[in-house]
């Protein structure tokens, strides 16, 4: 079967799927305090139905698939579904993005089922400010988390951090020695339009070059060379071995490299965190007019046609940028 090639020339192997919109925090930047508008429970796709969809997709060239959210590790069935991705012909490498409270229950069954890498959220280091954040007071259980993940052979864990101004911004040189110290690979991302409050202000936000100066204050930063389709660009530390990640998706976008799908936990497909469009697979996986043969080449034809749609880059920088209609927690990480 050919491979997902946008009119850019971009080869698509990476999908992002979220298994869930449902979380157990609040991070500001993600959802309201009292979100409330969830996807209906017969609205979700069902493993089998997400078997179906990952199976086309394996064919059409994906070779790594990452489970997202919301909360990924809140789906009751998530260690099947790993179990089940990575039992396919060719497997895909797959990891998770999670908020890590889940971990001390589940890192070493994810492992066994053939998870390779978790990347664990986390933006504070002082348990007051993380009630702030995100409205739950867990942060002893995302460290806790993140130890199980490394004992359950899950290392190195990625720690995704995104500073606020006035927040959290006066951090990012803690967060960084705690890295290194506990051996986690940290990434710095710059913080994107897609709270569900909208408050988010171009002006206000914590650039890359921010972080790269305030860093810069305490540790000599080296450009690691070869970055390939990764958003970060990484940084030796103090001359290395340890690293740092600075995702720039707002001030130096990645969309030229960018080789990214994404599928929603209600079945829609969307070639970009900003897109506005979605492309609906669910009503096609669920529609009994079709055999099994007709739905997996409507599927593939539906993979080709969102790719093919893909626009060159995401314009939050234009002027005229309208932010996606879902919050970034309907949409998946
Ligand atoms: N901007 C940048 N990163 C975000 N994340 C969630 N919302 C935003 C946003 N508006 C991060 C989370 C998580 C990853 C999936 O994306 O912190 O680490
Ligand atoms: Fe939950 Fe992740 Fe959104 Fe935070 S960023 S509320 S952990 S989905």
């Amino acid at each position: 079967m050919s491979q997902l090639v946008d009119t850019y020339g971009r080869v698509h192997r990476d999908l992002r799927v979220s298994l869930t919109d449902r979380c157990s925090l609040r991070c500001t930047y993600c959802m309201p305090a009292d979100f409330a508008d969830w996807m209906p429970g017969p609205s979700l796709l069902s493993t089998a139905e997400l078997m179906l969809v990952l199976e086309v997709a394996v064919e059409l060239g994906i070779t790594g698939v990452r489970l997202t959210g919301g909360e990924p590790l809140l789906r009751a069935d998530v260690v099947d579904v790993v179990r089940h991705i990575t039992s396919l012909k060719q497997a895909p490498e797959v990891s998770v993005t999670t908020n890590g409270l889940r971990l001390t229950q589940l890192a070493a069954r994810l492992h066994d089922a053939g998870l390779t890498r978790v990347n664990v959220s986390l933006d504070t280091l002082d348990r007051q400010r993380f009630l702030e954040l995100t409205k739950r007071d867990r942060f002893d259980d995302v460290i806790s988390g993140i130890k199980a993940a490394q004992a359950a052979g899950l290392a190195p864990v990625k720690v995704n951090s995104v500073l606020m101004r006035g927040v959290n911004d006066h951090e990012a040189v803690d967060l960084l020695r705690r890295a290194i110290d506990e051996g986690w690979r940290l990434r710095f991302i710059e913080q994107m339009p897609l709270d569900a409050g909208g408050t988010w202000d171009r002006g206000q936000m914590i650039t890359a070059d921010d972080i790269h100066a305030m860093l810069g204050e305490v540790f000599t930063l080296t450009p690691v060379e070869g970055r390939g389709s990764a958003p970060a660009e990484e940084f030796y530390v103090n001359g290395g071995p340890e690293t740092v990640g600075i995702i720039a998706s707002v001030t130096k976008p990645f969309c030229a490299a960018c080789d990214r799908l994404r599928l929603t936990a209600d079945g829609q497909l969307r070639n970009c965190l900003f897109a506005r469009d979605e492309l609906d697979l669910r009503q096609v996986l669920r529609d009994e007019t079709l055999t099994p043969d007709e739905v997996r080449a409507e599927v593939e034809r539906r993979l080709h046609k969102v790719v093919g749609d893909k626009l060159p880059g995401h314009g939050i920088n234009d002027p005229l940028f309208i932010q996606p209609a879902r919050p970034m927690s309907a949409i998946g990480g």
